[in-house]
């Protein structure tokens, strides 16, 4: 079952996150697989914010900032300078691969100039979220906006290169923890942080990381070149992007196709192919509009038959109808050329399915996904149904095997997002998958 997707490729969800990439970037990035194999896997964007889920035979791997690409012996997975990079986290993944048997050693490189996640930012983080209460956003408290903020205010941010200039780490950490031990003081009356308790930690992280420590931008440059195949690995999905999702309640960074370039430092013409990822229902994790939610016994039947719990934060994700206002949107932003469908087993069992196809607000029919949040809260949903099937999909491989519902279900998802839909999950594994031409 050779599938063609040429060249370079980016692997983009594009909904609210989850949709399911980890699964197919480890599928893609399979030597000699139906894909034909990737040199290289690279992350650009987020940090340990994102939980790809990855399972092998009867092994099931949570990777949060290693790319999963990783797995496969003969593949390189690059960190580049778009991530935030948590140290500790990636520390303890390696050290977590590596019990497992996965060999990591000149197969990972990691950005010098990505910036670094510091044990302040994880605390600002959690207080700011505690102290908006009610109105927070939900963040999986990682530390991701905080470090983003820094990086883009300049004066306080930290790139992993500095670790290696000691002495001038050390004078910069002493002032920038000095600074924000006065507003965690002013803000939450909280007692300070000492800098060289942070010094050592990060000393020993540095040692630990020296042999992937990479200037990625030439790495990759000269992958190009030399002709290597390289997939990008988005993380979140595009509602969740800082300019083009539901702002404010977006991560920080841009997880829409327009980050890759800012994220890796390549040009657009390095890559071929944009495959967008969709969930065959939706879900969130977090605060913000969600126009499709259910909030019934049918979401929670998706929730629990989609073991729809966050990977990185265990939090009950928000389920809901597939919205094709927010697939068409997503996939003119990705400039997406080809869908993947995950989780189509899930909707199994409902007798009816809905799919939502415009909104109307203020009695004007909207079919261009507002951004808005203040129009989005008050939009009313105009749905399509269809009819929905009982047989469990999970054993099947071909799609002539479908049920004529699941087919008509997804004929009428390709239309409505206006691309082709070449690949159904139906399962976790990666063999539980089917290649489709609609
Ligand atoms: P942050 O990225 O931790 O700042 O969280 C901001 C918003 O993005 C919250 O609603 C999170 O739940 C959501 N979020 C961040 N990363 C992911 C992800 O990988 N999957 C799903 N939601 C995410």
């Amino acid at each position: 079952m050779p599938l063609n997707l040429p060249g370079n490729v980016c692997v983009i969800g594009l909904q609210w996150g989850d949709e399911g990439k980890g699964k197919i970037v480890h599928w893609m990035t399979e030597p000699k697989g139906p894909f034909g194999g990737f040199d290289l896997v690279v992350r650009f964007g987020g940090g340990a914010n994102a939980g790809h889920t990855v399972v092998v035979g009867d092994q099931k791997f949570a990777m949060h900032l290693i790319p999963s690409g990783i797995l496969w012996p003969g593949v390189t997975a690059v960190i580049a300078n778009g991530v935030v990079f948590d140290p500790e986290t990636a520390l303890n993944e390696i050290d977590e691969l590596q019990a497992r048997g996965v060999r990591i050693d000149g197969n990972l490189k990691i950005s010098t100039k990505a910036h670094l996640v510091m044990p302040y930012h994880k605390l600002e983080d959690r207080l700011s979220e505690e102290r908006l209460g009610k109105g927070s956003i939900g963040t999986t408290c990682r530390g991701i906006g905080p470090c983003y903020a820094d990086k883009a205010t300049r004066s306080y941010g930290i790139r992993i290169a500095e670790m290696y200039d000691q002495a001038r780490f050390d004078e910069r950490l002493q002032q920038i923890v000095d600074a924000k031990n006065r507003t965690f003081k002013a803000l939450y009356g909280r007692d300070a942080l000492d800098w060289k308790q942070i010094r050592d930690e990060y000393r020993r992280y540095a040692d630990r990381l020296a042999p992937y420590i990479c200037e990625t931008t030439e790495f990759l440059h000269r992958a190009l070149r030399d002709n290597k195949r390289m997939l990008f690995e988005g993380a979140q999905g595009s509602l969740l992007d800082l300019d083009h999702g539901t702002y404010p309640f977006v991560t920080s960074s841009n997880c829409t196709l327009g980050g890759l370039f800012a994220g890796t430092g390549l040009p657009p013409k390095a890559l071929n192919t944009s495959l967008g990822i969709i969930k065959a229902y939706t879900t969130r994790v977090g605060a913000g509009p969600f126009p499709s939610e259910l909030t019934n016994d049918t979401g929670q039947q998706i929730r629990d038959r989609g073991g729809e719990y966050g990977t990185t934060t265990g939090r009950p994700r928000r389920t809901g109808w597939f919205d094709a206002v927010v697939g068409r949107y997503s996939a003119d932003v990705n400039g997406t050329d080809v869908l993947g469908v995950m989780k189509l087993d899930v909707l199994t069992g409902l007798d009816t399915l809905r799919i939502a196809v415009a909104y109307r607000h203020n009695g004007r029919r909207i079919d261009f996904f507002p951004t808005d949040v203040h129009v989005l809260k008050d939009v009313e949903v105009e749905y399509e149904e269809m009819p929905g099937w009982q047989e469990d999909l999970r054993p099947i491989r071909r799609q002539q095997d479908l049920p004529k519902p699941a087919v008509n279900y997804l004929r009428r998802l390709q239309e409505l997002m206006d691309r082709p839909i070449s690949i159904v999950s139906v399962g976790a594994e990666k063999t539980e998958t089917i290649a489709l031409t609609l």
